[in-house]
């Protein structure tokens, strides 16, 4: 495929073909009805909302809002090497990790090269791919985890990029840093290993670890994507960062721009960080209602996977059609979840862990679904 065809003329200025015709992101969108009580549960949301200092710091900022924002976030960047104790310069925030990974596979790869993902993971690795034209290659899971094996037995001499989200969404599931080791050891040395985490601090097994420290020991062939989206309470600000090697980092400082993330949500990001109240609040909060959640539902007699995040994943009996129906049942009583159908699960339903009240709520709703 090429991008133009110069002997092809068009009545409109057509975009490329592989823009046009790429899927398209599915967001968990829940239009407010009138009257009706709504349990969001389709994000991966924090149910405490922003934390104090971070809200704090919004108002402190908003005086300034008629100035341009740090240009490159540079305060927010440093103090995130300083909390994470990583190597300043290796770090580069944007507005949320999503626009990251767009980055990553615009600078990366191009059209017909390949980009490798575990079977079930984040649908942005598969739709970036698309709109760039490149080719999203999909590695089979061994039980919904990512399996180290399979992926790099799909690796190609096209393959540029591999993207694997630890824990996953929307399985939850995550990998132990050394398999995540084999994995990086068995990819050619030109081929970029992202690791997503996402969900990282959520994570309460001591069987997990971030890749963080990998990259600071390892080739220059890995990157950590982190986001203020999930556990923070920032979604609406879009922020997130990527730890790269700093070869890396200048591609994708090139391919950012200025001014990209705004001066709200750098100062919010920057105090949710130091909020050790706000963060042990909803590291309890997750531990206490991910397992409860869990629990129950399995008493309930779903299947569901082993989630670490700040979600469940259960499997609806009955197949893709059930699942369809009882997804509509739970709006129908007030809970909107997701259908893990864009990460090829199509009867599978993921329900993030809101408020105590949403969770109390929602076990007798799935109850009276259950046959
Ligand atoms: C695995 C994973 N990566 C990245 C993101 C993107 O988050 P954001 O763009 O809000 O930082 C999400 C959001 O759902 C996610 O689940």
């Amino acid at each position: 495929m090429t991008a133009h065809d110069p002997e092809k003329t068009s009545a409109r200025p057509m975009p490329l073909p592989f823009v046009s015709a790429g899927p398209i992101f599915t967001p968990g969108r829940v239009l407010p009805e009138a009257g009706r009580k709504l349990y969001k549960l389709s994000n991966n949301e924090s149910p405490l909302g922003i934390g104090a200092l971070a809200a704090r710091a919004v108002v402190d900022v908003s005086g300034s809002q008629h100035l341009y924002p740090d240009p490159d976030g540079m305060v927010l960047a440093e103090a995130i090497c300083q909390v994470n104790d990583i190597d300043p310069g290796r770090v580069l925030v944007g507005p949320g990790s999503e626009s990251i990974i767009n980055w990553i596979v615009r600078g990366w790869a191009g059209i017909d090269d390949e980009v490798l993902y575990s079977e079930h993971g984040f649908q942005a690795y598969r739709i970036r791919a698309m709109s760039a034209g490149a080719r999203p290659v999909a590695a089979p899971e061994t039980n919904l985890y990512a399996d180290v094996d399979s992926l790099l037995a799909a690796v190609t001499e096209r393959t540029r990029l591999v993207f694997v989200a630890n824990p996953n969404n929307p399985t939850g599931t995550f990998i132990t840093p050394t398999e995540l080791a084999r994995l990086l050891a068995g990819l050619r040395p030109d081929i970029m290993l992202i690791v997503d985490e996402a969900y990282y601090e959520y994570v309460a097994t001591d069987e997990y670890q971030s890749f963080l420290e990998i990259v600071d020991d390892q080739a220059e062939n890995v990157m950590v994507l982190r986001t203020f989206s999930k556990f923070y309470g920032l979604a609406g600000l879009r922020v997130g960062w990527v730890y790269a090697p700093r070869f890396a980092i200048d591609a994708l400082e090139r391919i950012r721009g200025p001014y990209a993330v705004s001066g709200v949500a750098l100062a919010a990001a920057e105090a949710a960080m130091r909020d050790q109240v706000h963060i042990s609040a909803a590291r309890e909060h997750n531990d206490h209602w991910l397992n409860w959640t869990q629990e129950h539902l399995r008493a309930l007699g779903y299947e569901t996977t082993d989630s670490v995040g700040n979600f469940v994943t259960l499997k609806i009996p009955g197949g893709v059609e059930a699942a369809r129906v009882f997804d509509g049942k739970l709006r129908e009583l007030g809970f909107v979840g997701r259908l893990a159908d864009q990460n090829g699960l199509p009867d599978w339903l993921r329900l993030t862990i809101g408020s105590a009240e949403a969770m109390q709520a929602l076990i007798p709703a799935i109850a009276s679904l259950t046959e």
